[in-house]
């Protein structure tokens, strides 16, 4: 499935300064954070609970020393749910208003917090493979494809032996991919993203549709995927 003719056509750097000036108009708050939607964050981290519990019972389970949260925008993931179970945790966020906020609401485990990473996701890539578990949430469609590929190919290489990355965004229902020009993002739909991971070597070990959630909203799905050379 071929990217929307509108985001083939914008230049790369168009693509994604378009993205950091929206961001950058945003409040750093949950509600911020969530489009608005701030009061599903509950519901949205029961969710993850969930999902994450159930990846520590597979038969080779990540271990629980270190976590790395993708777009961490204030670090409402972190704090809520990843250092809940990891004992330390990296933060990759592009905005630094986002990452200041994120260090102060993290002060009180700041000894836990390992890096503060003030990079795009289309530059980052681990440099050791420490990771027991990536978490990337609700900013993968801020990724052109290739991009999105070469960052999946890097987390892989970021990943433990039986390290674990997640992957939870929404999907669109109607099987085309959705273009929104005001954040300059895309919605995939599960075809599409599914081709994504295949070309990215990433096997899926694990597919959950988030329940509970208001009518209206994308449906939003949790992957948990390996690396092909770990299976
Ligand atoms: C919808 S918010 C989600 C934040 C966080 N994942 C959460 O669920 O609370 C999207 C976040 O992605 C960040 N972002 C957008 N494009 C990015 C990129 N190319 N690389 C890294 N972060 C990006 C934004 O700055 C924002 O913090």
């Amino acid at each position: 499935m071929q990217e929307p003719r509108h985001v083939a056509i914008m230049c790369q750097g168009e693509f994604y300064s378009e993205a950091a000036k929206y961001w950058d108009r945003i409040p750093p708050t949950v509600d911020g954070m969530l489009g608005g939607f701030g009061f599903i964050s509950k519901t949205d981290i029961k969710g993850s609970i969930f999902f994450l519990k159930s990846l520590f019972e597979l038969e080779n389970p990540p271990s629980k020393l270190f976590a790395l949260d993708c777009g961490a925008g204030i670090g409402r993931i972190t704090k809520n749910l990843l250092l809940k179970f990891f004992k330390h945790v990296d933060l990759v966020e592009q905005n630094p208003k986002f990452l200041e906020v994120a260090k102060i609401s993290l002060e009180n485990c700041s000894s836990r917090i390992g890096q503060y990473y003030p990079i795009g996701l289309q530059n980052f890539c681990p440099t050791t493979s420490k990771y027991d578990l990536i978490w990337c949430q609700w900013v993968l469609g801020h990724l052109k494809d290739d991009d999105l590929i070469e960052f999946f190919r890097n987390c892989s290489l970021g990943l433990k032996d039986n390290g674990v990355l997640v992957v939870k965004e929404n999907i669109t229902t109607s099987n085309n991919i959705e273009i929104d020009k005001e954040d300059s993002s895309m919605t995939r739909p599960l075809i599409n993203l599914r081709s994504l991971f295949e070309k990215a070597d990433l096997i899926c070990i694990k597919e959950q549709q988030q329940t509970k959630f208001p009518r209206g909203l994308y449906p939003v799905y949790m992957f948990a995927l390996r690396p092909k050379r770990n299976q």
